[in-house]
């Protein structure tokens, strides 16, 4: 298994907050979300605001786009994302789209798995070309006491013998990782547990540690 990276994702209410956060944990995360709260609040300056702040990280536009996925995709990837999220809800043609304008960028559609979507949907988004998926507990499903289980981890392995390389998010913490360590994760999204913390640098290696300890060589 390759070592999971640790993805900050900033769903911030203001650039201004978001760009506080980024200069205390760039350089302790690999990659940068500008997350869909702080898009739909600032617009596209967000994706390249973070692009100019973070001129060598990778920058994930999470707009969960649900639509017109060509034109979505132009605007993200010309603002300087490398990688563009469209919801699972989406109709393929949406998915086909936004992943053509991909590849034109040198750059990836990541589908957001929310709800309702079948291993049928997964086989078919990867014989159009994806690569990659996000599995995400929401966050409005953890505040009514949705928990990770094992039904989460039987589909996460399934995804990954389809082929798709996962990223794993929703309010986790790095106590959480150990629940995923048989897991083959591209990444850790994290946003409030490193963003909202009394000391982000600290969590953030903590964080590291538990990936390490977990996926580290043995
Ligand atoms: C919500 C998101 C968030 O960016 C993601 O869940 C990470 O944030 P947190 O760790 O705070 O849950 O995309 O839809
Ligand atoms: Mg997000």
């Amino acid at each position: 298994m390759s070592i999971p990276l640790l993805q900050l994702a900033l769903d911030h209410t203001s650039l201004q907050a978001a760009q506080r956060d980024v200069a205390l944990l760039r350089d302790h995360v690999d990659i940068v979300e500008a997350g869909t709260i702080l898009c739909l609040t600032e617009g596209l300056n967000a994706v390249r605001a973070l692009r100019e702040q973070c001129p060598d990280k990778i920058i994930v536009a999470d707009w969960k786009v649900a639509d017109a996925g060509e034109t979505l995709a132009q605007q993200a990837f010309n603002a300087g994302a490398n990688w563009m999220t469209i919801i699972c809800a989406a109709p393929l043609a949406t998915v086909i789209k936004g992943h053509e304008v991909a590849q034109q960028h040198n750059a990836e559609i990541q589908i957001e798995l929310f709800g309702n979507w079948t291993l049928d949907d997964a086989r078919a988004w990867y014989a159009a070309g994806i690569r990659q998926a996000i599995y995400h507990r929401g966050r409005d499903a953890q505040a009514s006491g949705q928990q990770w289980g094992e039904a989460d981890l039987s589909r996460m392995k399934a995804l990954s013998d389809i082929g798709l390389e996962l990223s794993i998010t929703g309010g986790v913490t790095p106590s959480d990782l150990p629940l995923f360590k048989e897991i083959n994760a591209k990444a850790f999204i994290a946003g409030r547990a490193l963003a909202g913390a009394a000391n982000p640098a600290q969590v953030a290696a903590e964080f590291h540690a538990q990936i390490h300890a977990i996926w580290g060589e043995k």
